[in-house]
Parts: structure tokens; sequence; C-alpha cells
């Protein structure tokens, strides 16, 4: 489980998340939406140690991140940036080797590499695997730093908007890898998406957010709805049923 206790940020005297309490159970995927600036990747950020916390605590079953040694959290949780700037003269397996380092501690070892080579075909990039990152397209990048992360296998994944530069086929194929390592690896998954009919889709949980605040959360079935829709982002929204599911229309 993760759980987040009175998590704040505040950046001078403006406060960007507000006292956040929220407990994420073990397993399945959680969705975090809401507008540009509600605060997602600074949630997501303090939960995954990327950034300090003002006030509160975050806890992975329950280890304090703060007070956790960063290799063993290492083990536990992997955190993909919303913008990840890295050295282009590295290859696709270079960078997916990093996703070793806390089990491997830069002597990756035959059963390393054999997760580096998984992690490689689970996205798709044998092809692509001697490139360096200048010599992908932007999508192809994106699926890169994503192998990253799954290679550190862990229990934990937190993924700020990964499905960012990927087109529909790749968005689609993106999600039902994720889904599958949910369900059948057993990951608990919290992605930060942009598109609400993904999140309907795929998540198991959606937890809303809009000025700092967790302004809803439930099923798919309890946030997509024209008036939660409404709220969070401000513009009118219409939810049809297709195929079963809830699919959020805002062209209007
Ligand atoms: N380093 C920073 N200094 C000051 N304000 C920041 C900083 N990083 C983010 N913010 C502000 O915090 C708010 C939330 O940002 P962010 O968590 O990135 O939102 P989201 O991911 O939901 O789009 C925004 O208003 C943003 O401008
Ligand atoms: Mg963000």
């Amino acid at each position: 489980m993760i759980e987040a206790r009175n998590l704040t940020k505040r950046y001078r005297d403006e406060v960007v998340v507000n006292d956040v309490s929220l407990r994420l159970p073990a397993g399945g995927i959680t969705a975090i939406i809401g507008p540009n600036g509600a605060g997602k990747s600074t949630f997501l950020s303090m939960i995954g140690r990327l950034l300090p916390m003002s006030a509160g605590s975050a806890t992975v079953d329950g280890l304090d991140v703060t007070r956790t040694a960063s290799d063993v959290l290492a083990r536990r949780i992997a955190v993909l940036r919303q913008d990840n700037h890295l050295s282009s003269r590295l290859t696709v397996r270079d960078l997916v080797t990093f996703g070793r380092y806390p089990h491997s501690k830069g002597r990756p070892t035959a059963a390393d590499l054999a997760h580096v080579e998984r992690a490689i075909g689970y996205m798709n990039l044998e092809r692509q695997a001697d490139r360096f990152l200048d010599e992908l397209s932007g999508g192809q990048r994106q699926r890169a730093f994503v192998a990253m992360v799954l290679c550190q296998d862990t229990d934990y994944v937190l993924l700020d908007e990964p499905l960012n530069n990927l087109d529909m086929p790749h968005a689609v194929a993106m999600m039902r890898q994720l889904r599958r390592a949910a369900d059948e690896l057993g990951k608990t998954i919290v992605l930060v998406l942009h598109d609400v009919n993904f999140a309907s889709c795929y998540a198991d949980h959606i937890v809303a957010m809009r000025e700092g605040a967790v302004a809803f959360q439930g099923s798919p079935e309890q946030v997509i709805r024209p008036e939660v829709m409404e709220a969070i982002y401000g513009i009118a929204m219409e939810v049809q049923i297709i195929g079963g599911r809830r699919i959020a229309i805002y062209y209007a």
C-alpha cells in the first residue's frame, strides 16, 4: 500500500499540494488525472522521493520514503519523471541497464542482463536496442524510459504521463502492457494520465486532483461522470457508454 498523510508542498508562499491524505491499495492501476498545474507531478514526485515534502509523510509498504535508505526503497518503487533529461549518447540498452542499478550496483550479472533484454522486448524496442537516444523518435525514447523503469523490477511503479509522445497504437500498447504488468506480475501501478478515457478504460481506481487537492476518487464508474469532469476541468463534457466503457466527449 502507498499511503500519503497530510502531504504538502509549498514554494515560497504558494501551496501546490495541500494537505493530501490518501491510501492506494497494493495491486492494480491507479490513474491520477486533473488539469495542468493541479499538483499531480509534485504529488507523485514526493511519493517517489524525487522531491522533498514541505509537510506530511508518505509510506510505501510501511517504509517512510524520506527515512528509508534509497537503495532499499529503489528495490520497492521505481519512478518515471514527466521530463527526462539524460545524455543522448547512451544507447537504449545502456539506458535500460541503468534500471538494474539498485540490484547490480553497476556490475550487471547475467540475470540482470536477462531483465534488460526482457524489458526491451516488453516495450518492443528490440530493433532499436543499439541506437543512441537521439536517434529515436519521441515515442521510442518514451518507451525506452518506461523499459528502464520496468527493468528496475519493483512492486510499485509510478509513471508521470507515460503516454507522452505516443501515437494511438503505441498508447494503447503501453496501457495493455501496464495492465498485464499489474494483472500477471502483481505490480502496483500509479500513473498520471492526461486522457481521461485511457484512465476510464484501463485503471481500477482514479484519483482526480484540482488545485493541489484530491477533488474526487473512486472507480471509473464513479469518477468519469459529466458533473465530476466539469468540476475538475471546468468544461462541459458528455459521458457515453461505448462497449461497456465510460467515454468522456469534450469537443462541444
Ligand atoms: N520548482 C517549482 N517552483 C515553483 N512552483 C512550482 C515548481 N514546480 C511546480 N510548481 C508549481 O506547482 C504547481 C503544480 O505543478 P505540477 O505538480 O507540475 O502540476 P501538474 O503535474 O498537475 O501539471 C504549478 O502551479 C507549478 O507552476
Ligand atoms: Mg505534471
